[in-house]
């Protein structure tokens, strides 16, 4: 009989510390969130900082966590988290739309937070990005973002990797590669591709009442916007491979971009042989503190009422995990699923800055 693998820890924590958002991305729905009707169930400052100090007891030192959401950055006790956190010894990296954090630049690059990642939809095309955002004039301000923190970054020596997250969308697929040159020249640290999802899926935690993977399929409308982009999407997945090759910060591993190519030419015939991970290796707190393995199904148990080790070890976390192995939903081609590529995101910063140091101390 094969043997059951020891249960190790979570490898990808995150804190999706609201739902709350200022853009109306039409590829998500946490916007229609309504701020007066969930802010009083939000997690406190310091229900979070005891989370951190939990979590830092459990995992020791030197792991990573990411703030999410909706749009972490609305939630001005951001950066008294990411003090506590370093305090601990806690990695940190943050998403952002990068909207609304101008009077935040100065803060943003003096904290503790090692990586952000922004994300941008498209580059030479404005209009594409703002579409897909959902808000005219995002396209400017998330580009400010990027630079006016690069140089600050820069500037002050601060260990902050930029990175950018880009959806592949049937309507910016030739940004892609226009996308990868930008980094490369701009000398950002690197770019993640992800796929698209259907939107209902990035649906605020406080409406999602009960969401079963038995109850979510690939909705039509997804599946006829993978047809659109099969041609041309094998296409741009094969330049961004020889591009990756060719030394560009490409942070999707070859794994997953050879495994995108194959989905887009017939989503059935991949998903047979990939195993869902996230049960034993996922780890997300909602803004309510409620704990999921995998985004899609119900929480295994909520942090206010059992340590975030109890909860990992629990009935309910150990019949999920049980499910993902099983599970056949078309979210196993995501990101979160290629467990590498965020966790490469800050290892490729840190190899970065390890070498430069390198040459600066003259190879010692
Ligand atoms: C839900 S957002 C939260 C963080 C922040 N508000 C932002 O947009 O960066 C996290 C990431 O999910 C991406 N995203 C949104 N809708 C998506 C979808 N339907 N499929 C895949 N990724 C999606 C966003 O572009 C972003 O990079
Ligand atoms: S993807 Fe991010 S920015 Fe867009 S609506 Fe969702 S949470 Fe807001
Ligand atoms: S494929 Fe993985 S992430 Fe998607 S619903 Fe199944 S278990 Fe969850």
């Amino acid at each position: 009989m094969e043997k059951e693998k020891e249960l190790g820890k979570p490898q990808q924590i995150t804190f999706d510390i609201t739902d709350r958002c200022q853009l109306k991305c039409v590829t998500c729905s946490k916007w229609k969130t309504v701020a007066s009707e969930v802010m009083p169930s939000e997690l406190t400052t310091q229900e979070w900082k005891k989370i951190l100090s939990d979590l830092k007891n459990w995992l020791g030192e030197g792991f990573w966590f990411c703030f999410s959401g909706g749009e972490p950055f609305l939630r001005p006790d951001i950066f008294e988290l990411a003090e506590h956190a370093h305090s601990l010894g806690i990695k940190v990296a943050s998403m952002t739309n990068g909207f609304s954090i101008q009077h935040l630049y100065e803060k943003i690059a003096d904290s503790p937070i090692e990586s952000l990642n922004l994300s941008l939809n498209a580059i030479n095309n404005p209009l594409i990005h703002d579409t897909s955002r959902g808000r005219e004039g995002s396209y400017e301000k998330t580009l400010d973002a990027i630079f006016t923190l690069k140089k600050m970054r820069d500037e002050r020596h601060k260990p902050l990797g930029i990175n950018i997250a880009t959806i592949m969308l049937p309507e910016n697929l030739d940004e892609i590669i226009p996308l990868v040159e930008f980094v490369t020249k701009n000398k950002i640290n690197g770019i993640m591709f992800q796929l698209m999802d259907d939107k209902e899926s990035f649906h605020g935690y406080f409406y999602q009442k009960s969401c079963t993977t038995s109850t979510y399929k690939m909705p039509k409308e997804l599946r006829q916007k993978y047809k659109e982009m099969e041609k041309k999407a094998t296409e741009v997945v094969n330049r961004l491979i020889e591009m990756k090759q060719a030394g560009h910060s490409i942070y999707n591993s070859y794994e997953q971009l050879e495994a995108m190519k194959i989905f887009f030419n017939n989503p059935d015939d991949i998903l047979q042989n990939i195993k869902c991970d996230v049960g034993s290796t996922n780890y997300a707190i909602d803004p309510y503190g409620n704990v999921r393995l995998c985004f899609n199904m119900l929480p295994v148990g909520n942090i206010k009422e059992n340590s975030p080790e109890e909860i990992w070890e629990n009935e309910n976390s150990q019949k999920c995990r049980e499910m993902t192995k099983t599970c056949k939903m078309y979210c196993r081609m995501l990101n979160c699923n290629f467990k590498h590529n965020f966790a490469n995101f800050n290892k490729t910063f840190m190899q970065k800055c390890i070498n430069k140091l390198k040459k600066i101390c003259g190879g010692k």
